[in-house]
């Protein structure tokens, strides 16, 4: 069967930073895989950079315009076919902001309460005794009704999400319906979420959980110097080496797990499992399997010199998410001002 078959699927990613491991394996894969599922398919894949959304939190527009280059030169050299797909950035389609203008309008304020980005937020100021609404603009109150503008704007069929995601597209189904509701009428094509199948949480290399706030990453294009740095600096223990260990309780183990083939993983278990294989060799099994797997850092390199063809190749994107958005703009604007 084919899921994805004249359906249109879309997905919004979030630029944050310089990209490691557990963006790899936790966000990128998936998406990568779904996308090219959808393509493959039949479907039509929309995929962008979701910079409106990433202005809410960083405020300085040297880390952001870096943030957005690492983000879409990561997707290109890790296999994203910007010619098949629709590509871009958010920022790039106004037909989108002038949709949220409206869908502001027909979205009750009280209902934005509820949004889980906003309520985490307000749960921390109140936990520090800070004022509720401390450091939140407006930006993140209405996160949900420019995501709503995002899928709602192309006549979404899908979107896959995290289940972090799901509240999001759930209220977009909402704003949907008070639209439709109002006239009577299918204006707005109400959207399904996709629930990925939950990937597994990376550990870095202190043990917690793999994040640029913590610096205990694997950096995903580093130098081969970085990377074998990191890899040398994942924590180990003393047992001594011909001690069987469980492979579960081993952070290099669950790291390269999360990385690595099938076959290398089962080398590496039943070397811990019998024992006799040391944190050393393992470390350099992990590089060697990283050098494998994971995206050229070349191509990656290449693109970021050439980023300029980056930028033409997110514009001409634009200029085709421009078009499948048009019309359903046109549509709400004739239904809101009686046009047509
Ligand atoms: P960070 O924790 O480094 O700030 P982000 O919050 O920017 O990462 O995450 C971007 C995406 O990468 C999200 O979809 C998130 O779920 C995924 N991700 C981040 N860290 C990991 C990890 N250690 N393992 C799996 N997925 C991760
Ligand atoms: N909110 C999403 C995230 O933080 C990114 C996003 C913006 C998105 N607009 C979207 C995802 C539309 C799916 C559909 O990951």
């Amino acid at each position: 069967m084919s899921d994805f078959k004249n359906k249109i699927v879309l997905t919004g990613i979030k630029p944050t930073g310089r990209l490691h491991l557990g963006n790899y394996v936790g966000a990128m894969v998936p998406t990568l895989e779904l996308g090219g599922k959808a393509l493959d398919d039949g479907g039509t894949l929309v995929m962008f950079i979701a910079d409106y959304h990433a202005i809410n939190a960083m405020k300085d527009p040297v880390a952001l315009k870096e943030a957005i280059k690492n983000l879409a030169c990561a997707y290109l050299a890790s296999g994203l076919d910007a010619n098949r797909a629709i590509f871009y950035r958010q920022s790039d389609v106004p037909e989108i902001t002038e949709l949220t203008t409206i869908l502001m309008a027909y979205t009750p304020k009280g209902f934005m309460n509820k949004a889980h980005a906003y309520k985490a937020q307000v749960d921390k100021n109140v936990a520090k005794g800070e004022p509720a609404d401390a450091g939140i603009n407006m930006g993140l109150y209405t996160y949900p009704v420019l995501m709503a503008a995002d899928i709602l704007g192309y006549g979404t069929d899908v979107v896959p999400v995290g289940k972090d995601q799901v509240q999001h597209v759930e209220m977009a189904q909402d704003i949907a319906g008070f639209i439709n509701y109002h006239f009577q009428k299918e204006v707005l094509k109400v959207p399904e979420y996709y629930l990925k199948p939950n990937a597994a949480v990376l550990p870095g290399l202190d043990g917690r959980k793999m994040s640029k706030s913590y610096d205990n990453v694997i950096p995903l294009f580093g130098t081969p110097d970085e990377v074998k740095k990191a890899v040398m600096g994942i924590k180990t223990d003393s047992q001594a080496i011909d001690a069987p260990k469980n492979p579960d309780e081993i952070l290099l183990f669950q790291i390269l797990q999360g990385v690595g083939r099938p076959a290398t993983v089962q080398e590496v278990k039943e070397g811990l499992e019998k024992g006799g294989m040391g944190y050393g060799t393992i470390k350099k099994m992990l590089l060697a399997e990283l050098e494998e797997v994971l995206p050229s850092r070349e191509k990656y390199l290449d693109y970021q010199n050439h980023f300029s063809d980056v930028e033409d190749l997110l514009r001409q994107g634009a200029e085709k998410a421009r078009k499948l958005a048009r019309p359903v703009l046109e549509r709400v604007k004739d239904a809101v001002f009686g046009r047509g």
